[in-house]
């Protein structure tokens, strides 16, 4: 593996931000180099063929900078180019994220799980093994939420607008189900407005998630930053405009 010490973390653009909080907070001394493709966001209502080809084009990039690790923080990039990028680079450790379904269900069973993600990742296969895996214990309903991600996108985040696109969504399941799982890694910036519409529900995300199994591969391969190495975090962005950073700053930092 070429290193250079850093943990790369990819996204279509400023959802990632919500993994990469995680990773920070698990993994305090290492030092993670973001990258979003918010020029082309959002991948979730793309084609898997141009997903792949954006996905591969940036990986690429990322490794030959020489990252010890690159966390696939999407969803949709993960179900889509997930296991063709873990065969292309063989000797790179990938992380990749996916609906948090087996906390929830296991945290509710017997319960009604609301998954909300991107058309693409819905429409997969491997979101649908993953469905199956839990649908027995517990009863699991799926929304494709297009265009949220791209709302994300722009920022202003308690508008009245982005609420009524998430009532649009899930409005219809008010009352209704118990628990709600974040299948989109930029949907975690939109809790309080979900919750303006939902009530009181429990949100599961794969951040955490995440977090704990870079973890643990780094630990097994004796590649964890030494606690003296202090932490740091950079961005960069395909929208390389003071604006787009000063947003990918304010999700860093925002009260979740
Ligand atoms: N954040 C990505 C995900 O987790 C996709 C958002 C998009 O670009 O559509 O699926």
């Amino acid at each position: 593996m070429r290193e250079n010490g850093n943990i790369a973390v990819f996204d279509s653009g400023v959802g990632g931000i919500s993994v990469l909080r995680a990773l920070v907070e698990e993994l305090p001394h290492e030092r993670f180099s973001y990258f979003g493709d918010s020029a082309n966001a959002p991948y979730g209502e793309k084609s898997e063929a141009q997903i792949m080809r954006l996905t591969h084009g940036h990986v690429e990039n990322l490794i030959d900078h020489g990252a010890k690790a690159v966390v696939i923080a999407c969803n949709t990039a993960t179900s889509v180019a997930g296991a063709s990028l873990r065969e292309a680079y063989p000797d790179t450790l990938f992380i990749g994220v996916e609906p948090a379904l087996k906390p929830a269900a296991e945290a509710y069973p017997g319960g009604s799980i609301l998954v909300m993600a991107t058309p693409v990742t819905l429409a997969l296969e491997k979101y649908h093994e993953l469905a199956m895996t839990f649908d027995d214990t517990c009863t699991i309903h799926a929304v494709a939420c297009p265009e949220l991600a791209d709302r994300i996108e722009q920022g202003k985040l308690d508008a009245p607008d982005l609420r009524d696109l998430i009532e649009s969504y899930v409005g219809s399941y008010r009352g209704k189900v118990d628990a709600v799982v974040l299948g989109c890694t930029h949907y975690p910036f939109v809790v309080p407005a979900i919750r303006e519409v939902l009530g009181d529900v429990e949100f599961f995300d794969g951040g955490a998630g995440t977090a704990r199994q870079l973890k643990r591969r780094l630990t097994a391969m004796n590649e964890l930053a030494p606690d003296t190495q202090p932490g740091a975090v950079e961005f960069s962005s395909s929208l390389d405009t003071p604006e787009e950073y000063a947003l990918y700053d304010e999700l860093f930092s925002m009260d979740l």
